[in-house]
């Protein structure tokens, strides 16, 4: 058996918001977006993140990179304390760990034309370049995304939405990263081209031998390009494993909700297939539900569930986190 490098662990990795007002500034309340994740990312892998809107994605992707410091928790990159990282450490080993953002249009400077955005990461990290030689890699990455040496002076605004995010793409990938995080990279984009941007980057992944952590809050985008697929819900994880345990062999049911709703192309078997719809919406998490988080529109929720935590059961192939072993 090979033994897999760990590019990127997080343990009990929580980021509290506090909000509101309170004459202590301790006793303000807390928002708990991500509420003790472990996870790992192993180098040359796509690992999917899935949840639906307002259940940490972002939040704890933000926090994996330490965009945002997390409250809690320990995060470790290549083996070394991430959090550990000085300001002008943490500036420079940035190049190794990107991220592509959820808005494309938003996410570029309107005054940079397009190989000034994508040009930019590489004269912060690399000033002694020499511009030639800046361009040359600017025009070898704007080809790599698909985009035309001959749209280089144009500006974001001229530009679609799918244009913009290959621009994004370009301008993370222009350091040579070991990993980017995406998220949800194509949920802002037009359906007809949404598989052409994750087509895309899976792509470039195998081309670079990238490391990427894809976040989508539907399962059907990370389905086909994933190795390893992370549930997640109000902060936590529900299911973790390899993508054909979690999408064939769903334990967890938040993630038999989830899979349910994926459309199917062929009609014979949409016809038959039971959605299961959740009951409410997600609860806030300035004050989660007490014990198993989801119990609140689980379908399967006993009694007990809101008494403790929910039990780990599984091997690190596939984990599910609940109580209820009859499932
Ligand atoms: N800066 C912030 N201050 C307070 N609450 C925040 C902040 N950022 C995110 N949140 C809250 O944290 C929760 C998780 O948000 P987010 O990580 O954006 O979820 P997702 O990406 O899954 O939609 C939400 O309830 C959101 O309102
Ligand atoms: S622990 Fe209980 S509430 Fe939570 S997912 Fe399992 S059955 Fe549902
Ligand atoms: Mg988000």
């Amino acid at each position: 058996m090979t033994v897999r490098e760990t590019l990127l662990s997080a343990r009990d990795l929580e980021v509290y918001f506090s909000v509101g007002k309170h004459i202590l500034p301790g006793r303000r309340k807390k928002v708990k977006a991500v509420n003790g994740i472990d996870l790992k990312v192993y180098r040359g892998e796509t690992l999917g993140i899935v949840g639906e809107s307002g259940c940490g994605k972002s939040t704890l992707a933000r926090a994996l990179l330490r965009l945002i410091e997390p409250t809690h928790g320990e995060l470790m990159w290549k083996g070394e304390n991430l959090r550990g990282f000085d300001k002008a450490t943490l500036a420079r080993r940035r190049r190794e760990f990107q991220m592509v953002f959820q808005d494309p249009s938003a996410s570029l400077n309107p005054r940079l034309t397009i190989a000034q955005c994508i040009a930019e990461p590489l004269q912060t990290h690399e000033p002694h370049l020499k511009r030639k030689e800046v361009e040359r890699r600017v025009i070898a990455m704007m080809d790599k995304v698909g985009l035309l040496a001959s749209q280089r002076n144009r500006y974001p605004h001229e530009f679609s939405g799918g244009q913009c995010q290959r621009v994004g793409i370009a301008r993370a990938l222009i350091l040579n990263p070991d990993l980017v995080v995406c998220d949800e990279p194509v949920s802002a984009l037009d359906v007809s081209i949404q598989a052409q941007v994750i087509n895309l980057l899976d792509d470039l992944k195998q081309e670079m031998g990238l490391t990427l952590v894809m976040i989508a809050h539907d399962l059907s985008v990370v389905r086909h390009i994933s190795d390893r697929v992370m549930v997640m819900y109000l902060g936590k994880p529900m299911e973790v494993g390899r993508y054909d345990r979690v999408f064939d062999h769903a334990r967890h049911p938040y993630t038999k909700a989830l899979l349910s709703a994926v459309p199917v192309a062929d009609p014979r078997i949409a016809r038959h297939r039971k959605v299961q719809l959740l009951p409410g919406d997600l609860p806030s998490p300035i004050d989660p539900p007490s014990g198993c988080v989801f119990r609140t529109r689980c379908p399967e929720a006993t009694e007990l569930c809101g008494q403790k935590p929910p039990a780990r059961s599984g091997s690190e192939e596939h984990r599910i986190y609940c109580s209820n072993f009859e499932l």
